[in-house]
């Protein structure tokens, strides 16, 4: 199990990105805004800068990603690193070798910044424990624990589109049970003192205590979404699910599907974020998905700009 977080400095700095749960509301601002600064205004584009020219980013990617792997390392790039995507499939992980000595031999090619994604919690906060003062380390995803830079941009994404969080009624949609994605919005929807947060599902995909966070709970999707604003849709985490915890057929689809007829119990223009891979007919109707409202490839762009803001904020309270 992950011990306490080692991810701030003494003097309250981000060392390692490792969870949201632990930081401040100025911490996720200071990030925000460096990931507003990368975006050239009017035309949208991100910035190249040579920030990070000499660094080398180790991406460390022990489990499937398409959005996350890919936008570390444009960011990297964006940020003149030079990038070694480790295959884990044909490293020597499949000899045995364990991920303490993957990660030191690693650091002993000079690399300073890892990014993680592993299928068990609590895997980067290991990793960040072997590294060595001078090298940073990024949780990608670890087991059903945390995703932050996931939530990070999220925020940035509802920030952009709908401003003040105070006024903004949100609702996180699925299987909040095994989604690392779900516990770092709530701790960044808290920290930006969203003016509500639900959570929406039934009772097996649910965790317990989640009315402990703050958190108003629905099982039922219609009833949760009466004037919503924000719609947070999440994916089955079949991987990570015991048998027996879904509804038989698919009537998961049509008891939590975001469908026209449920979307319509919320406010109107109400956005819909997903952090992706989005299941088109298994947890939302494939037009809602693509509908203007829809943001889930702005927030693809926008992991960018999130994930470059990380990575050049840790090289720099390194350096300081
Ligand atoms: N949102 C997300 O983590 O997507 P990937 O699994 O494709 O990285």
């Amino acid at each position: 199990m992950y011990q306490t977080s080692p991810q701030l400095d003494k003097n309250n700095r981000l060392r390692h990105l490792l969870t949201i749960d632990g930081l401040t509301r100025e911490h996720i601002v200071e990030i925000l805004d460096k990931a507003e600064g990368f975006f050239i205004p009017k035309s949208g584009q991100i910035i190249q800068t040579d920030t990070l020219q000499g660094k080398t980013i180790a991406n460390l990617f022990f489990e499937p990603s398409t959005r996350t792997r890919s936008t570390f390392q444009l960011a990297a790039q964006n940020l003149s690193a030079s990038v070694l995507n480790l295959n884990i499939s044909h490293s020597s992980t499949s000899k045995g070798e364990s991920l303490r000595d993957t990660v030191l031999n690693l650091q002993a090619m000079q690399c300073q910044l890892f990014v993680i994604r592993h299928g068990s919690s609590g895997a980067a906060h290991f990793v960040a424990q072997q590294v060595n003062p001078f090298v940073a380390v990024i949780n990608a995803g670890d087991g059903c624990h945390a995703h932050p830079t996931q939530a990070l941009l999220d925020m940035f994404t509802i920030r952009k589109h709908r401003g003040d969080f105070q006024k903004l009624r949100v609702a996180i949609v699925g299987d909040i049970l095994h989604s690392r994605v779900a516990r770092s919005q709530i701790h960044a929807l808290q920290l930006m003192r969203a003016g509500e947060i639900r959570a929406i599902g039934p009772k097996t995909l649910l965790p317990a205590h989640l009315e402990q966070l703050g958190v108003k709970v629905f099982h039922d999707l219609s009833q949760g979404l009466q004037g919503v604003d924000v719609i947070m849709m999440l994916r089955l985490q079949t991987e990570r699910m015991q048998k027996g915890l879904l509804p038989k057929g698919n009537s998961y689809y049509r008891l939590y599907g975001l469908t026209s007829e449920t979307l319509a119990m919320a406010n109107p223009n109400a956005l819909i974020i997903h952090p992706g891979p989005v299941n088109r007919g298994v947890e939302i109707q494939s037009d809602i998905a693509d509908s203007p409202n829809a943001v889930i490839l702005d927030q693809v762009t926008n992991g960018i700009a999130i994930r470059m803001a990380v990575m050049s904020l840790l090289m720099e309270n390194r350096l300081s």
